[in-house]
């Protein structure tokens, strides 16, 4: 059984992983506290835990199994590959006709960000106060998080996840080794912040779709996460819920023709309620940190 650190132990206790499910990985029974530190977002904990950085993913999947249909390691590489015989990449649906933004857009990331910014293409561009492009690396992306919509806060800030919900979204990534090194930008399905924080409508997210589909092909991450059943199922154009979308590798066709592989989980909003998903939310995390 492959060990976890202290400072790692730590981190899973802080994003709420119960001491009886930790205690098989830890090395000495006192690692697992009984309380869980209080460890602040930015602080040391933190920037040591990413520092040690964690073993494999694939290791602490290993005696865990994997969903039917789910991304093996490549002996060789280590790395995962599609199953033997994966499903075609999906591509990301194209916004109907007449829906969403008109005309070629910009090939050049500024200029796609000015042109999102005076987008009027549906009614969300009302009530905004700013678009949300999204936020974080542009070169040589690791990880393209994709969530639903920009909140009340993300919208004042234009910023995505500056709420609660990206506070826990940020500690489950660094307890996976993402940490601040980690070249991760940060996006939603949607641009503009719906009223009242509610779900967005499938025509907002089909007049956004070339938007998201642009910042896909443009920065060619290594591996997509999608936060919460409406992304996981846009992305991936499935009805399906949400427990069979997660715990599995699918793979996208970006623009270009490039697959990316795309892992859905749940979305952090939820977790914060739903605490007893938090330990499949590090199943997935793993999963899509070992593709
Ligand atoms: N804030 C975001 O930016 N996205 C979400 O999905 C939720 C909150």
């Amino acid at each position: 059984m492959v060990q976890l650190t202290p400072v790692q132990l730590a981190w899973l206790q802080e994003i709420g992983m119960d001491r009886r499910q930790l205690q098989p990985y830890a090395r000495r029974a006192e690692d697992v506290s009984a309380a869980a530190p209080a460890v602040s977002a930015q602080g040391p904990q933190a920037r040591r835990a990413s520092a040690e950085g964690l073993r494999p993913a694939a290791e602490l999947l290993a005696g865990q199994s994997a969903a039917a249909g789910a991304a093996r390691p490549d002996p060789a590489s280590g790395a995962a590959r599609p199953p033997a015989a994966a499903p075609a990449a999906r591509k990301l649906a194209k916004a109907p006709a007449g829906v969403g933004s008109s005309g070629p857009l910009p090939l050049d990331w500024q200029a796609l960000q000015d042109h999102v910014a005076a987008c009027e293409a549906c009614s969300l561009h009302t009530g905004r106060s700013q678009t949300v492009f999204g936020s974080g690396a542009t070169e040589a992306v690791d990880w393209m998080i994709i969530g639903e919509a920009p909140g009340d806060r993300d919208d004042r800030l234009g910023q995505p996840f500056q709420g609660k919900a990206g506070e826990l979204l940020g500690a489950m990534l660094r307890a996976a080794g993402v940490g601040p090194e980690t070249p991760v930008f940060y996006t939603n399905l949607i641009k503009c912040r719906p009223r009242g924080n509610r779900t967005p409508k499938p025509e907002e997210i089909a007049a956004c779709r070339p938007y998201l589909q642009r910042q896909i092909a443009m920065l060619k991450p290594r591996r997509i996460l999608a936060l919460g059943w409406l992304a996981a199922q846009a992305l991936l154009s499935e009805s399906s819920d949400l427990e069979q979308l997660r715990g599995q590798v699918h793979w996208l066709q970006a623009e270009d023709g490039q697959r990316i592989p795309v892992v859905a989980t749940y979305h952090p909003a939820s977790l914060l309620s739903r605490t007893r998903h938090k330990a499949n939310a590090w199943r997935d995390l793993n999963l899509a940190r070992s593709v």
